[in-house]
């Protein structure tokens, strides 16, 4: 009866479907070898967090499974990312408080916390890239990333000066790639400058360009001890609104002309729709940053059993290749690597 040709039946719709998407899902032999995107170890920094001290290791209550680390514990980490291809280490400094000033000052030592820990690093690991933030917030008072007028307003040109010596700082240590977090206008270009004068010529600079004011960095302010000191007050003047996307393309735009080698969009799972709209528009190395918030996010949810860690953790990350990540920045980086190279 199929066989049979009828005019009712050319009249009406196939019975069948012309195409069936399913085929190619139907076995993971067949899914392997049409999928689009692929995470591997070497998507991923990993962002850690260095205190003073020896033998000294304080979990981030809001980020289970993250702990600050003295140099001498640090370095074991660093020997794993290798063993994994993870290709890139981000240090975040948690400073003591008595050295914190209105001015972030101690951001300038040539033989600050940072430095001394990139040297190490790059001392016991030449083959481990090294990645540092720029901003003051770890190094301020006040908890801002830059300096503050009589009105609180936070100041730009004064901030990027710094700004500039904090990154100069971290090259004459040797540091791979520097990456201002701090979102003044003009550092790049600032910092670009500094580091071609002195002879820094091979420094990379990742541009947090399109960093948005965002609810969802509170567990790392905790992690680098700067919320309490920031308080109730938040970083609206210089931070990007969240309701933007055209103003990402203009900062990513500035931020590439003032010499920038990568971009970096900040948060990211919320956000996919403007890194999206970055690379396709620019087509340039870009990054984005799974934050904090996000972390604590899916480890909470996963501790309650209301998720599966390992699955929502790996999804979550190719979303961001998916959605044009060149590599993301990801606190997941160890335990994703591990499940990807078991
Ligand atoms: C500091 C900085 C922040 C993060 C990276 N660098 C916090 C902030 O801007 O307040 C956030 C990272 C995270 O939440 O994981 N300039």
């Amino acid at each position: 009866m199929w066989g049979t040709i009828t005019p009712m039946h050319l009249s009406s719709p196939t019975p069948f479907p012309a195409n069936r998407p399913r085929r190619l899902r139907r076995d993971a032999f067949t899914r392997d070898l049409v999928r689009e995107n692929r995470l591997t170890p070497h998507d991923f920094i990993y962002p850690v967090f260095v205190h003073e001290g020896t033998q000294l290791r304080v979990p981030v209550p809001s980020m289970p499974g993250v702990e600050r680390l003295s140099l001498d514990l640090l370095l074991p980490v660093a020997g794993e990312c290798v063993r994994l291809g993870i290709p890139y280490l981000a240090l975040f400094p948690s400073i003591d408080a008595q050295l914190k000033t209105p001015d972030g000052k101690e951001a300038l030592n040539p033989e600050g916390l940072i430095p001394r820990v990139v040297r190490a690093l790059k001392k016991e690991f030449p083959q481990l890239g090294v990645m540092t933030d720029v901003a003051l917030d770890p190094y301020t008072s006040h908890g801002q990333d830059g300096m503050l007028d009589d009105t609180g307003y936070i100041l730009n040109d004064e901030t990027v000066e710094i700004l500039v010596g904090q990154a100069l700082a971290h090259a004459q240590a040797g540091v791979d790639m520097v990456a201002p977090s701090d979102m003044m206008d003009g550092r790049i270009g600032a910092i670009r400058d500094a580091l071609e004068a002195h002879g820094h010529i091979h420094t990379r600079i990742m541009a947090y360009s399109a960093k948005y004011a965002s609810a969802f960095y509170g567990p790392f302010r905790d992690a680098v001890g700067s919320a309490a000191n920031l308080g109730r007050s938040n970083k609206d003047v210089y931070q990007m609104d969240p309701a933007n996307t055209d103003e990402a393309l203009r900062e990513v735009a500035l931020d590439l002309a003032e010499g920038a080698d990568m971009v970096m969009v900040k948060p990211g799972m919320p956000y996919l729709d403007v890194l999206r709209r970055v690379k396709d528009e620019f087509k340039v190395p870009t990054f984005a940053y799974q934050v904090s918030g996000e972390y604590a996010m899916l480890k909470a949810a996963a501790a309650n059993g209301w998720l599966d860690h390992d699955k929502v953790m790996l999804e979550a990350l190719l979303a961001f290749k998916r959605a044009g990540a060149d590599g993301i920045l990801t606190y997941f980086a160890l335990d994703a690597a591990r499940l990807l190279t078991k």
